[in-house]
């Protein structure tokens, strides 16, 4: 039989086993602990701790259906849900390291990343960091010591959206036996597959794309069987920071229709982004999507398409003006997170001046001339008009 397409595999649940009635949608088990009929199937169901359902703190049969879709999705053996992003990338990045290891990571990663690294990891574990821009591979090359566990990736970067070679990497980290990590959470299963790239371990925020409608908080972590198990085992199972069944319902039904939103944001993005490289007041538009991005060629090579997500740079240092243009803005509307039915404006300084360091700022590069959109699915024109206007007030 032919392979599905994405759309296909997710709109269809017929291998929906969990449900005794052949209901459409599978059922949502609010129950905190399951029953056995006797001591050996208790000790049949420990014996196999990873799949069995227990106790919803390690499975949950509603949880587990949405995470053999999202596995399915990104190509990988095996998929556990958190109860967000930060609660899978600190499980996922503590699974690799201990005292004294040597992580590798970006300037550019996302700030509660960075900050969990620094202020956990270094502070509190004794881990040592590198800070490379990810570019260029011998950048990272030299960057290796005897004592390098993990390179942790994020591929479009924040803010600046700058690429990695994800395949030359994992190579490189294979070589070396270093694991690798990645936030795939901008680019979606749907255009991008680091695992298919050699990368060990694939993170989501499911709280942008995946959950897509802001509102549900949730977190992915997608490997081979072996990885997943042992993840489950120690840091999902003992930090406690579980799915919801109900979320992961909610989960379920975006699911649904990632294909099509994604090609809706991706296409009203390149509208935005190309009129706003045409803006006497715009100096810069940092979109991969573009073929003006100075990492097109790598983007086209290890993304099948591009995301709603970018940032520009206004032309000018004038926090007066900078303030007048953001708060002239009606459709775009104003709060931190992305990936959701509605567009948004932020800028990233005003939270990483409050929560990250002088010093990762300056390696960040971020100032506050720096605006960061989310391409909703709103009509593209319209938001093109919303900008215009508000770029006007410049
Ligand atoms: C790139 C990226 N990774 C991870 C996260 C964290 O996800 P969550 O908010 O679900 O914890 C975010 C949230 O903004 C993000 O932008």
């Amino acid at each position: 039989m032919r392979k599905q397409q994405p759309i296909t595999e997710l709109v269809f649940d017929g291998d929906n086993n969990i449900d005794p009635y052949g209901a459409v949608v599978p059922p949502v088990y609010q129950s905190s602990l399951f029953t056995f009929d006797s001591w050996e199937s208790l000790e049949q169901a420990f014996a196999d701790k990873e799949n069995s359902v227990i106790y919803t703190r390690g499975n949950n049969p509603t949880v587990q259906f949405v995470e053999q879709k999202l596995a399915s999705l990104a190509g990988g053996e095996k998929a556990k849900l958190f109860s967000s992003g930060m609660a899978a990338i600190s499980a996922g990045i503590i699974h690799f390291l201990a005292q004294g290891d040597h992580l590798i990571t970006l300037k550019n990663i996302y700030g509660p990343t960075a900050t969990l690294i620094r202020n956990v990891l270094v502070a509190k574990m004794g881990v040592e960091v590198s800070y490379v821009s990810g570019e260029c591979l011998n950048e990272i090359e030299q960057a290796i010591k005897p004592n390098t566990r993990l390179i942790y990736l994020e591929s479009p970067s924040s803010v600046v959206f700058s690429l990695q070679d994800l395949e030359q990497i994992s190579a490189l980290a294979k070589k070396h036996n270093i694991a690798t990590m990645i936030d795939n959470t901008w680019a979606t299963p749907i255009y991008q597959k680091p695992l298919a790239l050699g990368i060990d371990l694939e993170v989501h925020s499911c709280s942008k794309y995946l959950g897509g409608h802001s509102d549900i908080i949730a977190g992915a972590l997608i490997a081979r069987q072996s990885l997943i198990k042992d993840i489950c085992l120690q840091e999902y199972e003992l930090l406690g920071a579980k799915l919801a069944p109900v979320e992961a319902s909610m989960l379920l039904r975006s699911l649904r229709t990632l294909p099509l939103r994604m090609e809706r944001h991706q296409q009203s993005a390149l509208r935005v982004a190309e009129f706003l490289q045409q803006q006497p007041q715009v100096a810069k538009v940092f979109y991969p999507g573009l073929p003006s991005f100075a990492q097109a060629s790598l983007a086209r090579q290890q993304m099948t398409g591009f995301s709603g997500l970018f940032s520009f740079k206004l032309n000018t240092d004038d926090l007066a003006k900078i303030k007048k243009f953001f708060n002239a803005l009606i459709l775009f509307q104003k709060g931190v997170s992305w990936g959701g039915h509605e567009s948004l404006i932020y800028a990233p300084a005003i939270s990483c001046s409050v929560e990250q360091t002088p010093e990762h700022m300056q390696r960040m590069g971020i100032s506050y001339s720096d605006m960061r959109i989310s391409i909703g699915l709103e009509n593209a024109e319209d938001l093109i008009a919303d900008l215009a206007n508000a770029l006007a007030k410049l």
